[in-house]
């Protein structure tokens, strides 16, 4: 199976991800896999092995003819973008989980393996462990997909399961959370759901075949949660999850969303907890799938670099076969969605209710002394008023799915050429 001489990997960045991607190697000589060389960044800091192992010059990897395969898992998305298109303008082959990076640059890292033949996987980006690119670039390649949905944040699903347990507040859980190695210490990206959103503008690249910009997705986050929201969902019989969604209207238009919603048991997200990730597919002909597996965490990762450091030996590339099939599939806010709505303080609330365009009668108290509504609201009222709806610590979640209302083309979602 193995060639006769091992694949050199050159290794750029050695923290969680690095180090777990690095021990699964060496727990699996049969691979013939061989790390010749480590970059990371800072000279004095301690680590599991000897000094000599590293440099501290990511850019002599990029220079050296005997890595045959570099692999970029450091946390600097700008850097990351300087490194992997450098590599790839080298003809080079890369594994990266930088989702970030990927998100913001994606039509031109691929736009430059086409240019000097170089690759690019990154599987390990999206959901940690769980094949999902890999799955709807390959298998799912030419199966339409009405709809792609899934929780892509473990951080944020860990506070949410812990929160339902414990019927604990958002500060709690989320300092319990980042105790156990499950949310970053500054969670924005995670509780805001920018990094969810990021995944999910990578999968519509191979699920649909469109470069989302990500800021024309909408994305709600969780910072705003309170016992109460929890509570209210479980006298639904319901569960709030991080649920981020994309699907294919029968116009043709790819609706995108990535916000709190109340899932019931009647879904397979439902019982999706703790630092979980998950992904439902609903494709045409085979049907509705679920994928569900570790999203972080150093083996998990790891495991997904792996997978894509021996698919980069065998000559594996992504097809993007949709993209070329069908190039003008384009993005719409035209959605409307029956919305939960909530803060502490009712007078915030009423004045929220006007933004959204929902009658102020709707207004409810709860136990906590806080106050909710419940009501349809146009999603492009949602998305005009998201940065206020943010700084202002409103809680949104959707209640059920989306229907769609006018179809209003956003010029956000780029044909690629
Ligand atoms: N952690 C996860 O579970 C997970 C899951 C999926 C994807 N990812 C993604 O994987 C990437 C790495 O995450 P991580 O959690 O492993 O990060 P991490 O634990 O913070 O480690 C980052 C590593 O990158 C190194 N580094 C930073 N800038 C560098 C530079 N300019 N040149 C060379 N090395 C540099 C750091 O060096 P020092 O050691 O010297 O500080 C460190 O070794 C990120 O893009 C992240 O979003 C992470």
């Amino acid at each position: 199976m193995n060639e006769k001489n091992p694949l050199r990997i050159g290794l750029i960045g050695f923290g969680c991800v690095g180090q777990g991607f690095y021990d699964i190697v060496q727990r699996q000589p049969e691979l013939n896999l061989a790390v010749t060389r480590i970059a990371v960044k800072t000279p004095d800091k301690p680590r599991p092995l000897p000094a000599h192992h590293f440099t501290y010059h990511a850019d002599e990897l990029l220079a050296d003819p005997a890595v045959d395969v570099l692999v970029e898992v450091i946390d600097d998305a700008a850097e990351a973008f300087r490194l992997v298109s450098t590599a790839l303008r080298q003809s080079r082959r890369v594994a990266t989980a930088n989702k970030a990076m990927l998100a913001r640059h994606l039509p031109e890292l691929v736009q430059l393996q086409a240019e000097f033949g170089g690759t690019l996987l990154y599987e390990a980006a999206v959901c940690g462990s769980i094949p999902v690119v890999r799955t709807l670039d390959q298998y799912f390649s030419h199966e339409p997909l009405h709809a792609l949905s899934g929780i892509f944040n473990g951080s944020s699903n860990y506070v949410l399961t812990r929160m339902s347990e414990d019927g604990s507040d958002y500060a709690a859980a989320l300092a319990e959370a980042q105790l156990q190695g499950f949310a970053e210490t500054d969670p924005a990206l995670d509780m805001g759901a920018f990094d969810p959103r990021s995944k999910a503008v990578l999968l519509a690249a191979h699920a649909y075949g469109v470069f989302l910009e990500s800021d024309a997705v909408l994305n709600l986050g969780i910072e705003g949660i309170s016992a109460a929201d929890i509570a209210y969902a479980a006298s639904q019989g319901q569960k709030i999850k991080v649920v981020a969604s994309l699907s294919r209207l029968p116009s043709g238009h790819l609706t995108a969303l990535v916000t709190p919603q109340l899932v019931g048991p009647e879904s397979p997200l439902y019982g999706v907890e703790r630092e979980f990730n998950a992904v439902v597919l609903d494709a045409e002909f085979a049907g509705t799938q679920f994928l569900q597996g570790r999203g972080a965490g150093g083996h998990p990762t790891g495991s997904a670099v792996l997978a894509d450091v021996l698919g980069l030996r065998r000559g594996l590339r992504y097809q993007y076969a949709k993209q070329a099939a069908a190039p003008a599939v384009q993005l719409t806010h035209g959605l409307e969605l029956d919305a939960y709505v909530s803060h502490p303080d009712a007078g915030v609330l009423r004045e929220v209710l006007t933004w959204l365009e929902l009658p102020t009668e709707a207004l409810a108290s709860t136990e906590a002394g806080g106050a909710y509504a419940t009501g349809p609201v146009a999603v492009q009222q949602l998305w005009a008023w998201r940065r206020e709806l943010r700084a202002n610590g409103v809680f949104v979640a959707r209640v059920g799915e989306a229907r769609v209302t006018a179809l209003v083309t956003e010029k956000a979602a780029t044909g690629w050429a």
